[in-house]
């Protein structure tokens, strides 16, 4: 009896050094890695196409990131010296899907909006009743920006608010899917001293609408050294009760939750596109301004809250080779081929890489509305084309010829 349970345990135990999931992963490890990078690559293309591909594609990283904690693949020299770039992708790719990380960086939300605080607050001046009375609705927004007027009339010219409201052709408020109107506002500030600009947008309810929006949204841009600025976000909400002041705390800290700004704000700070005929001539100007403004920030980083460079190089990163063999010599003559080039701007030195993962809907919007890329005329199905290559190019997972985002996951650590 004794006997056989030891040989049992024997039986067992040599089986678990065979076969386990680590052990079998660890001995054909090209094999699971390009498995799962096509996995990966393909559940993700899906995700990038429709909000329904989601679920899956949170799948297959979570199993990949199970794996990498369950057989240390991290912390194995052999295995990082040749799949690093892959297992820090992953890393990273998967910070949002921590509970406390829902902004997707390095550190719980909680430290981050304790220790960016400084930069991400609304200015006490913008808290005024008066004025956040007169923000909260389209019908009295003339008497919002009165009420900005006034404080410029006080402020030195390097100080001076620029602001105006547009509607926003990309998406709604976090507390409001509907609701596409904004008051934006940038309050200069001073690099020297550490005060960063903060871009501050107010969502501003329809006419006639009955539910008031809520959500108020920060994102601040500090010029740092080499071109480059940190950039801080921080959402908050609105609360209106009959017959008391309007407040305003943290979305996170009311338990409202949070996005990953980063995915959709790969520049930091955006520049605004709106809607044609949303801006008032009369502040045609201040939405030139705070554009041209954006362009002075240099390249962006998160301070030490995200290594963005782990994603890997953006769209339209493929060599003119690459390009060739994917679509045609004929091609590449193209204007079309020619204006695949957004990598030229769009890189973590410039603008930062467009890279996954990322919201179509930005993407989309600046390449078939005309805007990106600059300085190119093209048709409107040229530019369906264009897009539709940038995306093919990106996220391809042919064998022979794997596109941009397959082919960093299976580079090598420099
Ligand atoms: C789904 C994509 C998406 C996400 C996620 C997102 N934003 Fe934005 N945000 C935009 C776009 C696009 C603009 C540019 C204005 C527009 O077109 O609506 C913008 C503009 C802004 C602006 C005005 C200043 C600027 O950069 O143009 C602020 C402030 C802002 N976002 C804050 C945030 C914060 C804070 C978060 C995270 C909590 C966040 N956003 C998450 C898409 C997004
Ligand atoms: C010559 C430089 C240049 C090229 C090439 C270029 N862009 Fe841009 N892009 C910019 C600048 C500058 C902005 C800021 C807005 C503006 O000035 O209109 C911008 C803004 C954007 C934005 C909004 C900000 C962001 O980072 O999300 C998107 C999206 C974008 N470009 C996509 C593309 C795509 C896709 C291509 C290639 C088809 C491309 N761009 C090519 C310079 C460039």
């Amino acid at each position: 009896m004794r006997l056989s349970a030891i040989v049992f345990c024997l039986f067992v135990l040599a089986n678990v050094a065979q076969g386990s999931p680590c052990a079998r992963l660890k001995s054909q490890p090209e094999a699971w890695v390009n498995a799962k990078v096509d996995a990966f690559v393909s559940a993700a293309r899906a995700a990038y196409q429709s909000d329904n591909a989601l679920p899956a594609y949170e799948k297959v990283l979570d199993g990949i990131t199970a794996s990498i904690r369950q057989c240390k693949l991290a912390e194995d020299d052999t295995f990082r010296s040749r799949y690093g770039v892959f297992v820090e992708y992953m890393q990273a790719a998967a910070l949002d899907r921590h509970p406390n990380h829902e902004l997707g960086f390095v550190v719980p939300d909680e430290q981050y909006f304790a220790e960016t605080r400084q930069y991400v607050e609304i200015p006490e001046f913008l808290m005024d009743q008066n004025f956040l009375q007169a923000v909260s609705r389209y019908e009295t927004l003339g008497r919002a920006k009165s009420f900005l007027r006034q404080l410029n009339s006080r402020r030195e010219t390097s100080e001076k608010l620029i602001f105006f409201s547009y509607t926003s052709r990309h998406l709604g408020t976090p507390d409001n899917d509907d609701s596409y109107r904004r008051l934006l506002i940038v309050v200069p500030g001073n690099a020297e001293k550490g005060v960063p600009d903060k871009w501050v947008q107010f969502g501003v309810t329809d006419p006639a609408a009955r539910v008031r929006v809520r959500n108020v949204s920060v994102v601040s841009a500090l010029p740092g050294a080499d071109r480059t600025s940190n950039i801080y976000f921080k959402d908050s909400f609105r609360t209106y009760r009959r017959g008391h002041p309007i407040t305003i705390a943290g979305r996170w800290e009311l338990g409202e939750h949070d996005d990953n700004c980063v995915q959709c704000h790969k520049s930091g700070i955006l520049p605004i596109f709106p809607v044609a005929g949303s801006v008032d001539p009369a502040e045609q100007e201040a939405l030139l301004a705070v554009n041209q403004r954006f362009l002075t920030y240099g390249s962006p980083r998160f301070g030490s809250y995200l290594d963005e460079r782990k994603f890997g190089p953006g769209l339209s990163s493929a060599s003119l080779e690459v390009r060739e063999q994917r679509f045609g010599k004929s091609f590449t003559e193209s204007s079309v081929a020619k204006a695949m080039t957004c990598d030229a701007c769009h890189n973590h030195e410039r603008l930062g890489a467009l890279n996954w993962p990322v919201d179509r809907v930005v993407i989309s919007s600046f390449v078939t509305g005309g805007q990106m890329p600059l300085g190119h005329q093209l048709k409107v199905s040229e530019r369906r084309e264009l897009y539709n290559k940038l995306i093919q190019e990106y996220f391809a997972t042919d064998k022979a010829n794997p596109g941009i985002l397959k082919s960093w996951l299976l580079s090598k650590l420099q």
